[in-house]
């Protein structure tokens, strides 16, 4: 115990030092873009070994909430005691559970168990495993308003908690991550320490994740790709119709949200591509008059970092995209924040989707600060800075996007618009045919 307290002092002296660096360099100028933060030093398993760490939560189905987490004691039970009154659990729900190996790592024994129905909007009281202390989850609302954090590249640095105490002051009804979890690049025990450094949110309101490139973890020939991320954040693709657990689907009040894999095949003959098909062909925007698509590698980026690398997804996928009418999509990987107007084909178009890319949660890999000039005429707004993303759909028109700089661990509002959907601009009645033809292909 005493080795972690000492580790922990160690890291908020470096916060404090760092602090003190930046404010005396911002104390004369203008906006100093800050330095990227090391991977914080976090204590890892210090709780009995059958209690629950790592708890996170995520939508799973209509009304249903799946409950995750973690124990050291292999046969500590999958079982969720729950009910909307502190200590007080009228229903008791179980699980499944598995634990994997990877090289000399061996994992704790990670639990799933899907608790529901659940009434909407209501907050409730939870405890895993029979044991350890209590959690409270909020449901999302039936219907608008509804509230989403965006953020996508976290890792676990200085940065990484800031912007996480931002997020969690939105008091948002579902956070939404375009991939780069924990950046754990094959160093398992990274898994563990990021489950414990996102708990307090991740345990609180649905965490809908889909995957970027440091969640692979591919060794040839011993271990596929994503072995650790797929253990530990099953997100509902069974529920939502797919074979893979790296593109899914969910509705929240009113919206429809696709998270797609930008690391899984998405050709025409693909599994994802028909699957993609299927899925907007069962979307009725009298239902969900929102239509908003995730993933991490960004199609629309005029950043030098990572340049063209989601042109070929592009190429095999925005057609459909159009075709359905997709509002808004939401992308990471480039470690800064751009916003676009609604664009299609490479070119501004009012029947198109506005593509925002918002990877800037703080990672140790820093900033991505070199764009190219003159700007796109499709970007509206990009600055290499850390921070998060707001959406708050007010009504089946009307959005509201903010975005949040990470100003030296200030929460800042630097970007704001109000986006109105696609249902009333007499887009979706003009291209029906265009996507009927789409999903009748092959
Ligand atoms: C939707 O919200 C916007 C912004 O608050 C408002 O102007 C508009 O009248 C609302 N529309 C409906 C149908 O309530
Ligand atoms: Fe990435």
């Amino acid at each position: 115990m005493e080795g972690l307290g000492n580790n922990r002092m160690e890291s908020q002296l470096v916060f404090i030092v760092s602090a003190c660096l930046l404010v005396s360099a911002t104390a004369n100028g203008e906006y100093l873009r800050p330095q990227p933060r090391k991977t914080l030093n976090l204590p890892w398993n210090s709780v009995p070994s059958s209690h629950p760490q790592q708890v996170h939560v995520s939508l799973a189905g209509d009304k249903h909430m799946r409950i995750t987490w973690i124990t050291y004691d292999k046969s500590a039970p999958s079982i969720v005691e729950y009910g909307t009154e502190p200590g007080k659990y009228n229903f008791i729900v179980g699980g499944e559970s598995i634990s994997y190996t990877y090289l000399f790592y061996s994992s704790g024994q990670i639990h799933h168990t899907v608790i529901g129905p659940l009434e909407y909007d209501t907050v409730y009281f939870y405890r895993c495993g029979g044991r350890g202390p209590e959690f409270q989850l909020k449901t999302p609302p039936a219907q608008f308003p509804v509230t989403f954090a965006v953020v996508g590249d976290l890792g676990q640095t200085g940065w990484t908690k800031t912007t996480l105490d931002h997020i969690d002051k939105c008091k948002c009804d579902v956070h939404l991550l375009p991939g780069d979890l924990s950046y754990a690049d094959f160093m398992q025990h990274l898994w563990d320490t990021f489950g414990e450094l996102v708990q307090p949110l991740a345990s609180a309101r649905p965490w809908m994740v889909t995957e970027g490139n440091h969640e692979e973890e591919m060794i040839p020939l011993l271990k596929d790709g994503f072995q650790s991320y797929n253990a530990r954040w099953k997100m509902p693709f069974e529920e939502s119709g797919s074979s893979s657990n790296l593109y899914y689907s969910f509705d929240v009040a009113g919206v429809h949200v696709i998270m797609l894999g930008s690391f899984a095949d998405y050709d025409a003959y693909s599994d994802q591509y028909s699957w993609l098909k299927d899925d907007l062909s069962n979307v009725d925007r009298k239902r969900t008059p929102w239509l908003v698509v995730l993933f991490h590698v960004p199609w629309y980026n005029s950043n030098h970092a990572h340049q063209g690398e989601g042109d070929e997804m592009m190429a095999a996928m925005e057609p459909v995209l159009y075709a359905a009418g997709v509002d808004l999509v939401l992308a990471g990987h480039v470690h800064a924040y751009e916003r676009t107007t609604r664009v299609y084909n490479g070119i501004s178009d009012p029947c198109g989707a506005v593509h925002i890319t918002v990877g800037d949660g703080g990672n140790r890999e820093g900033l991505a600060h070199k764009y190219k000039n003159p700007p796109p005429e499709w970007s509206v707004f990009r600055e290499a800075s850390f921070g998060h993303g707001e959406l708050r759909i007010v009504n089946s028109t009307h959005a509201f996007w903010s975005w949040h700089r990470n100003d030296d661990d200030e929460s800042v509002r630097s970007d704001e618009v109000w986006i109105t959907s696609l249902i009333d601009s007499g887009c979706l009645v003009k291209k029906n045919d265009e996507l009927r033809k789409i999903l009748l292909e092959q």
